[in-house]
């Protein structure tokens, strides 16, 4: 049992990393089903979210938690200490979050451009304004969420977890590559214990974790106190199940076709009960086809789903695609 601030976790706790445009209420819900212990908003703007009218609706939408998820972390990202300080009162006075989660891994040019995502840890003197003004602001634990750096010449994420540590940060998840990397080659586990070993406050794990023996070998080299899976639960929330179960040195297999198509139908379901119709089937498109993923006959009926103009539609490509199982 790790504590952070009141907030007790399992031993190793497996968080869903965030994911802009994935990591929604549906698909939060989903992989906690399946063991995950706590997830992440999609990135908010902190400036965005507090100048757009009252009952904007992305903002709402990005905002939103289900009655019934486990603990949410509500990340914003931002590169103004004032507005990122407002936004994490505002947001950590809700009662809808368990914490405010600081965005310094981002390497998407919108948001580098302006100075925000894993642009701040250039400048640490600018980050740890923007972590103090968040803690100073949240009623909230406040963590932060880094790449190892910004390239080879620029890898300060131990500086910048020091800085973390000190202005108050309550935890600290460190992906291990740098923005220049962006997703290529292998997440650098040395370099996650390196920002592990400056701190005394706890550091959760994140990149290329998608089974047992991987979280297993994540948690030997890097000694953190958790685990953070993006990519991985894409079409495949399950793997939090056959993480969670190689943790302890047990098996658990991957669900059948049945079973996958029930939970992308739940997903669907889910998603049409938070947009209209004509959004949720082009956001749900995407899901389907990772869903699908390796079954006999998918690459054909990825394609039509793509063009499909209604969940009806879908729902026959579906049961095309059970039936050539024998499903
Ligand atoms: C589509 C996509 C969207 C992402 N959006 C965010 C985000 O909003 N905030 C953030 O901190 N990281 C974001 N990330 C990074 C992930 O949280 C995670 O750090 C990265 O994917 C490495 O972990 P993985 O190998 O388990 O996927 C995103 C990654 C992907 C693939």
């Amino acid at each position: 049992m790790i504590e952070i601030q009141g907030w007790k976790w399992p031993e190793y706790p497996l968080f869903l990393a965030p994911m802009a445009g994935i990591t929604d209420w549906a698909f939060r819900l989903l992989c906690q089903e399946q063991g995950c212990d706590a997830a992440t908003t999609e990135m908010i703007s902190a400036q965005g979210f507090l100048t757009a009218r009252k009952h904007n609706n992305t903002y709402q939408l990005l905002a939103r938690r289900a009655p019934f998820e486990k603990p949410l972390l509500v990340q914003l990202f931002g590169c103004d200490p004032n507005w990122m300080g407002e936004a994490a009162r505002v947001l950590s006075s809700c009662g809808r979050y368990a914490g405010i989660d600081i965005n310094m891994g981002c390497p998407a040019r919108k948001v580098t451009g302006s100075g925000s995502g894993s642009r701040l840890m250039l400048d640490e003197k600018l980050a740890g304004r923007v972590i103090a003004a968040c803690v100073r602001g949240s009623l909230l634990p406040v963590s932060v969420k880094m790449r190892l750096g910004w390239d080879e010449e620029h890898e300060n994420a131990p500086a910048i977890a020091r800085i973390a540590e000190q202005e108050g940060a309550a935890f600290l998840t460190v992906h291990g590559r740098t923005t220049k990397q962006q997703y290529a080659g292998k997440a650098d586990y040395e370099k996650i214990a390196a920002v592990r070993r400056a701190v005394r406050i706890p550091v959760i794990a994140n990149g290329d974790i998608a089974d047992g023996a991987g979280a297993r070998e994540a948690l030997r080299v890097t000694g953190c106190a958790g685990l953070a899976i993006g990519r991985a639960a894409l079409g495949d929330p399950w793997v939090f199940a056959r993480v969670r179960a190689g943790l302890s040195g047990k098996s658990c297999d991957m669900p059948d076709l049945h079973e996958r198509l029930a939970t992308a139908r739940r997903h669907a379901t889910y998603m049409r009960a938070g947009h209209n119709e004509r959004t949720a089937l082009l956001e749900m498109r995407k899901f389907f086809a990772w869903y699908i993923r390796g079954v006999y006959g998918a690459a054909e009926i990825r394609a039509k789903i793509t063009t499909a103009g209604s969940f009806a539609e879908v729902e026959k490509l579906l049961t095309e695609l059970e039936a050539k199982n024998g499903a």
